[in-house]
């Protein structure tokens, strides 16, 4: 049993605390909100992640996990100083690293004990060092044992304690072996493979995991596109490539796009970190150019199946979250699509089962609804942007007598196709040969 402090009580921040609370650790989480911890010290989620509420009740209950924004008291006695801060994007796409600096200099001024300081915040290469040094700068004369160990988090927002308590791998990066086989020690009860490596490989393991999965997004959307023009349909393409072992399965959904707080800031970083030190990303601007398209695509084609013009065409919008089972609307594929239907003169409106509270403070402006079907009333066009569970089974019967025109945009292919057809509807789907299909 350790004694550990997680620095920043957001979507991985509070996970990781949680779940090594729940492993018997004793756990301070630590953030400067203080609204967000007054809430939590009352059991008030921030954020909606299944299963998270239930986890934060048990180990509180046992007196395992603790909610403060002083630093003192969540570092006092502490061991391991998890940051978990956020790393946006600054103006040219690099990586803003003011929040784990000042966490860096809060640790290093209060401080009077050995400790390790795991960096588990997606930060650029070099960064391990950097916060070494920054400690190092802090403390002057008054020097302090400490360790620094990379440890970048693989956990996906919707399936985040899952995700953390059973991980494909653990990495972990440190010039100090010892240090880091600590940190190894706490995750042993997971018995995941654990790489140790220096700092700088740690670092850009997290980073080329992140670029290389939204690669494989960009490229069965670019793939799809091709399958429109030529009457294929995208989603058996990907079930036969998946099956070449060397392929996989995994993450090749074609749809709207790869949004949320990771892949939009991590590819931008990645490829900022490589212009600065002299190297030409081409590869990854060709995915983030996919990426963008990818939404501006959808708004074409619905532009043109009702009739050419949306100035003053009703859109309804199911889904808001950048993917299901989360209330993140960070670069959510909606936002944008949302952002591009207004400015070509449509009325949108929206429903979303968890993220319409982050929506509204995002676009005040924007009308939400109650339900599916107060979306699809009188509309001209409805968009499957988030592939929520109960989008899945909707009345179409009854969707297809309110609404004005009956066009589906099936962002997610989610929809049964000849099904859609069959009751009436304009249906498009992502990838499914409908240029082809349309035209027959
Ligand atoms: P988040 O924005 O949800 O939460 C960050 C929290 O840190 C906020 O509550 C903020 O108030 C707090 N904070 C900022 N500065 C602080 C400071 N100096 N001291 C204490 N608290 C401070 O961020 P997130 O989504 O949890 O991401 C955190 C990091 O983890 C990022 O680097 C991200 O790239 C990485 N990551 C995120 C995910 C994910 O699914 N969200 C997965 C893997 C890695
Ligand atoms: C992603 C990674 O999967 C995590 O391993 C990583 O830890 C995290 O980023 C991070 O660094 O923050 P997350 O963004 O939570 O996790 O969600 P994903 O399930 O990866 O989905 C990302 C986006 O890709 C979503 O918009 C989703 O709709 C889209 N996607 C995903 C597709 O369009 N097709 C797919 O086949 C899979």
């Amino acid at each position: 049993m350790s004694a550990i402090c997680v620095i920043g009580t957001g979507y991985v921040g509070l996970v990781t605390g949680v779940c090594f609370a729940d492993m018997g650790n004793t756990v301070h989480c630590l953030d400067i909100n203080q609204e967000r911890i007054i809430n939590l010290q009352k059991g008030i989620m921030p954020i909606y992640e299944p299963g998270l509420e239930e986890l934060v009740e048990r180990n509180v209950a046992a007196n395992r996990l603790f909610f403060t924004t002083d630093y003192s008291e969540a570092l006092h006695n502490a061991e391991f100083a998890f940051i978990a801060v956020g790393t946006p994007s600054g103006v040219d796409g690099e990586a803003d690293l003011s929040y784990v600096r000042d966490a860096a200099e809060k640790i290093a001024e209060v401080i009077d004990h050995p400790i390790i300081i795991v960096n588990k915040s997606t930060v650029p290469v070099g960064t391990g060092d950097w916060v070494a040094d920054i400690i190092r700068k802090k403390r002057g004369k008054n020097t302090l044992e400490y360790y620094v160990v990379s440890n970048p988090e693989f956990l996906r927002e919707g399936s985040a304690i899952h995700d953390f308590m059973q991980p494909d791998r653990v990495v972990l990066g440190s010039v100090h072996q010892k240090a880091a086989e600590a940190v190894a020690a706490l995750y042993q009860p997971l018995r995941a493979p654990t790489l140790i490596t220096d700092l700088r490989t740690a670092e850009m393991i997290k980073y080329a995991s992140n670029a290389f999965l939204a690669t494989r997004i960009s490229f069965i959307n670019e793939i799809a596109n091709i399958c429109d023009e030529l009457g294929a349909d995208v989603r058996e393409v990907a079930q036969g490539m998946g099956l070449d072992k060397r392929i996989g399965h995994a993450f090749l959904d074609a749809g709207l796009g790869w949004g949320g707080s990771c892949f939009p800031k991590d590819v931008k970083a990645l490829a900022h970190m490589a212009v600065l030190h002299g190297t030409h990303p081409q590869l990854l601007q060709a995915v983030m150019d996919i990426n963008r398209n990818q939404r501006r695509r959808v708004v074409m084609k619905l532009r043109n199946l009702v009739g050419g013009s949306l100035v003053d065409k009703t859109i309804g919008i199911l889904g808001l979250s950048f993917k299901p089972n989360t209330d993140d609307i960070r670069e959510a594929p909606a936002l944008e699509i949302i952002h591009l239907l207004r400015n070509e003169g449509g009325h949108v409106r929206a429903y979303d089962p968890q993220a319409m509270e982050n929506t509204s403070k995002a676009i005040p402006e924007l009308q939400l609804c109650t339900n599916p079907y107060e979306v699809a009333q009188d509309a001209d066009g409805l968009i499957l942007v988030t592939e929520w569970n109960e989008f899945k089974q909707l009345d179409f019967k009854r969707i297809y007598s309110i609404m004005r025109t009956p066009v589906l945009i099936d962002g997610r292919n989610q929809w049964d196709s000849q099904a859609m057809r069959k009751l009436g509807f304009t249906y498009f789907g992502i990838g499914q040969g409908n240029h082809v299909q349309a035209a027959e």
